[in-house]
């Protein structure tokens, strides 16, 4: 089949990469010219593991193309992914004018029957307005060409994307008409052999359901972080407490560990987004507000506790900061809680040097230039610990969970770890010489 993916970020690439990866000739199209021209020379926007080797090879065979002309990339095409990007507005509600200019693009360029798929996460009723931008565009050609909008949306987790997308958990296909329910089947089969994974629903069910999935994962971290704090005040160590209800099999272990708050480009916007969506609707979403409250006040927390611990004013004192992406596997920063922290020390006066494994170049590029002239990019992690009043974790790499905790000594001017992702035991640290403090096992 053919198919043309509208952005090239993180979903679009992928989508486009794995499709390719499963037969399919795919053209991912993209406004930003330098991200086509890197990729046309091989060169990934992103990290992600396992996307370079598809990309590469798939581009090599030609079943993979990249270009800025939608136009081009629509000749024999009647399968449009839109893949772009829906930022929060400043009212919180997802901004779709990303969403919308495409669909009058696709309106300008299709010649036969096509089914647009929305697969960027889009509030209720986006499909209905993507409807209407096209037979808009359509009216004004004096064009009359079928097409149906399907809702498709991703559930890839950056860090395992490719993997997501290539053995997915299930595939949510929102279609209210049969030509196009049809046809996406046949463009998934390859992905839902060993089992049918395809759930079909109507279009706005299956908007919802991508809200309601990652609201639900929010509020299990949300929920969690809660307990961590009472635990704190109540000298009850969370991390038995993680283990003693993950152990239900009601509950279940995933989504349940305390730290210092969610981040990345999904969780944040897309609770936002639907308290917007609620309120619209006349509903008061009471446990969405708190949900994003307490994960808010969460990313306050390691700085709260780094002051308590050193004072208010942190002149002449520097911190080594392991780990700046929102979470391991990606060098996403938005709405990383390293953010947060970072601003908090150097408000208060401390000098910070950092280090993530692969976020380096993306720190440069998003930390605000006056903060920079405070940080240090350390070279490798024991480096960002040179002199340092405290080491903090934030983001739980692997290269970061069994430390040469004597190598840390010797380069350190205090010993004490904050760990805002309880990677470490205790007790371990404190035979090692270190003060600890994690989330939700002690007042630190
Ligand atoms: N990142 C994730 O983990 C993830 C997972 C599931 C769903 N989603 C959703 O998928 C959507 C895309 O997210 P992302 O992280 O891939 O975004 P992204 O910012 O990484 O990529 C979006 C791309 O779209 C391009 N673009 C914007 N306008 C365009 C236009 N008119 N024509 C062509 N290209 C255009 C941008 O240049 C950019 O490269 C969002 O709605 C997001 O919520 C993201």
């Amino acid at each position: 089949m053919k198919l043309t993916i509208i952005g090239t970020g993180y979903v679009g690439l992928v989508t486009g990469a794995c499709f390719s990866e499963m037969g399919s000739h795919v053209t991912c199209v993209d406004i930003d010219k330098e991200k086509i021209d890197n990729l046309k020379k091989g060169i990934l926007p992103i990290y992600e593991p396992g996307l370079e080797s598809i990309v590469l090879n798939n581009y090599k065979e030609g079943t993979l193309n990249f270009t800025t002309s939608l136009a081009q990339a629509a000749k024999d095409c009647n399968v449009f992914f839109i893949a772009v990007g829906t930022p929060p507005g400043q009212d919180g509600s997802a901004d779709l004018q990303y969403v919308l200019q495409v669909a009058r693009q696709i309106g300008s360029v299709i010649e036969d029957y096509a089914v647009i798929v929305d697969k960027s996460t889009v509030p209720v009723g986006t499909a209905d307005k993507v409807r209407a931008q096209v037979s808009k565009e359509l009216e004004a050609r004096g064009a009359a060409i079928e097409f149906d909008v399907v809702s498709n949306p991703e559930f890839l987790k950056e860090g395992a994307a490719v993997n997501d997308f290539l053995k997915p958990d299930r595939i949510i296909v929102g279609a209210d008409s049969h030509r196009a329910a049809k046809l996406m089947r046949r463009l998934y089969a390859p992905f839902s052999r060993n089992r049918d994974k395809m759930l079909f629903m109507n279009v706005k069910d299956a908007e919802m359901t991508k809200y309601a999935a990652n609201s639900m994962l929010a509020t299990k971290i949300s929920f969690m972080n809660e307990i961590a704090n009472l635990c704190e005040r109540l000298g009850v160590d969370v991390e038995n407490v993680r283990k003693g209800i993950g152990s239900d099999s009601r509950i279940g272990y995933s989504f349940i560990y305390p730290g210092c708050g969610y981040g990345g480009s999904c969780f944040p916007k897309d609770v936002k987004a639907l308290v917007k969506t609620a309120k619209d609707a006349g509903f008061v979403p009471t446990l969405l507000d708190a949900v994003e409250e307490r994960n808010n006040l969460q990313k306050q927390v390691l700085g709260n506790k780094v002051i308590n611990r050193f004072g208010q004013d942190l002149t002449g004192r520097t911190f080594g900061i392991w780990g700046l992406a929102f979470k391991p596997g990606t060098d996403d920063m938005r709405e990383a809680s390293s953010r947060v922290l970072i601003k908090a020390l150097l408000d208060a006066g401390a000098r910070v040097n950092v280090y993530d494994p692969v976020a380096m170049d993306q720190a440069r590029k998003e930390i605000p230039a006056q903060e920079q002239e405070k940080i240090c990019f350390a070279q490798d992690q024991y480096s960002a610990l040179d002199t340092a009043d405290a080491c903090i974790l934030v983001t739980e790499w692997k290269a970061f969970r069994q430390p040469d905790f004597k190598k840390m000594a010797s380069l350190m001017k205090e010993r004490v770890i904050f760990d805002g992702r309880n990677q470490y035991d205790p007790d371990e640290i404190k035979e090692a010489g270190f003060e600890y403090h994690g989330i939700g096992r002690e007042l630190g």
